[in-house]
């Protein structure tokens, strides 16, 4: 189980049911009262403030749950961004908007199968899966992964996301040639990854890699270029928030939007 409140942090706890089943066996739900969520799996017992509350195992999107001293909490379907705020944070996640960015660049849909580095929290990885794809992602720190696994239990996705313990760069060689639709990079060294790019991709298949630093975005770009790759183009992910007052409509003076770079480039 995991918390979340309004103020976009997000914390573990130790509440989740611990089984064998798989997540097309239980599908967690988000339990809200106001300005308070909670990621829980049917099944789950969960200890708040306000009381116990048990979760029924057919627990359903729209029911009302009580705690055992009365107070209400609704039950709402797990959506994409919900992952952002209630996955236990390890490696920086990817904001919904840059994940919006690199499935709307590439394509992912159901049926593809992407290759993804570093896992880090396991943000990305998830919403892919939850787009339809079968991921395999590294993680080269094993306290990472683990947490990684347990996320992708939490998304209910851990059925089509294997997360794997290493180094991509040192496991490239086991891969199979022309055995991904789209690789997605977060990581210090995505370069070494994009050379191997064009074996790894099938003809027409992406790469995307996230760099939050202009250096390695350029080194990604170049890399690219070198092995062929087609229409490699980086952008800045950059959103000014607006706001509307009684006094007027204008862009929010708070602190530049910005979080990295995204590259893609084409397997042709
Ligand atoms: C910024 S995080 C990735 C976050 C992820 N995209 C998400 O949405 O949650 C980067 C992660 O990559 C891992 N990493 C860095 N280099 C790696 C490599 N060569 N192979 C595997 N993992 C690597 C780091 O340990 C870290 O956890």
């Amino acid at each position: 189980m995991t918390e979340h409140d309004s103020d976009g942090g997000s914390d573990a706890d130790s509440g989740t049911d611990e089984d064998a089943e798989t997540a097309a066996d239980r599908v967690p739900v988000l339990l809200v009262r106001g300005d308070r969520e909670y990621l829980v799996e049917p099944g789950a017992e969960m200890g708040t403030d306000l009381g116990v509350l048990e979760v029924p195992e057919d627990v359903q999107p729209g029911d009302t749950l009580e705690t055992h001293l009365g107070d209400e909490f609704h039950v709402r379907r797990l959506r994409g961004p919900d992952l952002f705020h209630h996955f236990e944070r390890t490696g920086a996640p990817m904001v919904p908007r840059d994940i919006g960015l690199v499935i709307g660049e590439t394509g992912i849909a159901r049926g593809d199968r992407v290759l993804d580095a570093g896992t880090g929290t396991g943000v990305l990885a998830a919403s892919m899966a939850r787009a339809g794809a079968d991921v395999v992602t590294y993680e080269q720190d094993p306290d990472f992964a683990d947490v990684a696994r347990e996320n992708m239990a939490l998304g209910g996705v851990d059925d089509v996301v294997d997360v794997r313990t290493g180094d991509v760069c040192e496991e490239l060689e086991t891969l199979e040639s022309s055995s991904f639709d789209v690789i997605t990079l977060d990581t210090a060294d995505a370069a070494d990854v994009v050379a191997h790019a064009p074996e790894l991709l099938v003809d027409g298949g992406f790469v995307a890699v996230y760099s939050p630093f202009i250096e390695s975005t350029r080194e990604v770009a170049e890399t690219a270029r070198e092995a062929d790759l087609a229409n490699v183009r980086t952008r800045e992910t950059i959103q000014r928030e607006m706001e509307f007052d009684d006094r007027g409509s204008r862009p929010s003076t708070a602190p530049v939007g910005h979080t990295g770079y995204l590259t893609f480039a084409r397997n042709e």
